[in-house]
């Protein structure tokens, strides 16, 4: 294969398997990125996503199937990959003891960066980190946002064509999470292609250009965030019973709309349901059926499919299933609440 094309695809993975044990952690899984995109690869605890980058990465050897970044093979030539990648998340390593400042250098000097241009480039990137201020701290007194700019900072000291970032905003507040969305973008304008895990659907919608759905170690889905929302089949109704007790009643009077079950959710008292195309006829039927019913509801409106819905059509079960009640799920997707933070290494 032939290198460094300037079109084309920067990664290319084939039939990927890999098992710990007896846990399959990828049961074959294929894509591709083209180059100076980001690919979200999107999936819930222990879906394969870290197992994929670290093959991608040279740091474990896939059991069957081929991986080739910028056409260089992860198995057959891993110093090769390692020359042109970066890595940032659950396994990159930061020393805590070492001020931000010395991390950066160091890793310069690593990366055989002459002394003083090791110097600049930490100043350069504390600065586009808005890590001045603390660069010369130790690095293990760091806030968690903190933590996560100086890995994705010593990620790109060496300037990598292709970049891995395994979950970069898990655990991040919003503020935070929106400056590392921001960082992310301007990588990218850059030129850089990246590969981005998540389990936020929220976070691949907003900063992939295609997105793989992974599940069970397996490709379930791929596409743009629009395509996979089109696959879950155009709109969907949604409103809240002011009767809980009727919730049952309420989904019944709109099953009809649907060739599948309303979806329910019982803490909130919230029924949603797929309408295909037939948008505002169908919010006019609900209505009407509703109303015939005698069911009272609270807001009724017709929304877009969200990539939580994409999944559950896909899977029978929502992203981040263990991460949040039903309930959180849904106003986070409304965009009302942050992410919940989860209990994890900072990646070092
Ligand atoms: N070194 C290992 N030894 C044994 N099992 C492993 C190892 N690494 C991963 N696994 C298992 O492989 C499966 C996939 O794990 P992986 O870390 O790739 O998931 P993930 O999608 O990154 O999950 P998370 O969102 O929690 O980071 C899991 O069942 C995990 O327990
Ligand atoms: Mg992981």
């Amino acid at each position: 294969m032939t290198t460094s094309a300037s079109g084309g695809p920067a990664i290319v993975v084939e039939g990927l398997t890999k098992s710990f044990g007896s846990v399959q952690a990828l049961r074959g899984i294929d894509f591709s990125v083209e180059r100076g995109t980001i690919l979200g690869v999107l999936g819930p605890n222990g879906a394969g996503k870290t197992t994929a980058v670290r093959i991608l990465t040279t740091l474990v050897r896939p059991d069957g199937g081929t991986a080739l970044v910028e056409g260089r093979d992860v198995l057959r030539e891993p110093d090769a990959v390692r020359e042109i990648i970066g890595l940032a998340g659950q396994s990159a390593a930061i020393q805590e003891e070492l001020t931000g400042r010395e991390n950066l250098e160091i890793l310069g000097r690593l990366y055989h960066l002459p002394k003083q241009r090791s110097k600049e480039r930490a100043q350069e990137l504390l600065e586009r980190f808005e890590l001045l201020d603390a660069a010369n701290r130790p690095a293990r007194t760091y806030s968690g946002g903190m933590a996560r700019r100086l890995d994705l900072a010593a990620s790109l000291v060496a300037e990598p064509a292709v970049l891995f970032l395994d979950e970069p905003t898990t655990g991040l507040d919003p503020r935070s999470r929106n400056g590392m969305w921001g960082i992310i973008r301007d990588l990218v304008s850059g030129g850089t292609t990246l590969l981005l895990t998540t389990q936020y659907l929220e976070e691949a919608d907003e900063l992939a250009d295609e997105i793989i759905v992974v599940d069970h170690g397996r490709v379930i889905a791929a596409g743009t965030s629009d395509t996979l929302k089109d696959k879950v089949g155009g709109d969907v109704v949604e409103f809240g019973v002011l009767d809980r007790s009727r919730l049952g009643a309420a989904a019944d009077a709109v099953a009809e709309l649907s060739e599948v079950a309303p979806m329910l959710d019982p803490e909130e008292a919230v029924v949603a349901v797929r309408v295909g195309n037939q948008g505002s006829k169908a919010v006019v039927q609900a209505v009407r059926n509703l109303d015939a019913a005698g069911i009272e509801t609270t807001g009724l409106a017709l929304r877009r499919p969200s990539l939580d819905d994409v999944f559950l059509a896909l899977t029978g079960h929502q992203a981040a299933e263990e991460e949040a009640s039903p309930k959180r799920r849904r106003r986070r997707r409304r965009g009302a609440e942050p992410e919940p933070t989860r209990q994890q290494g900072r990646g070092r």
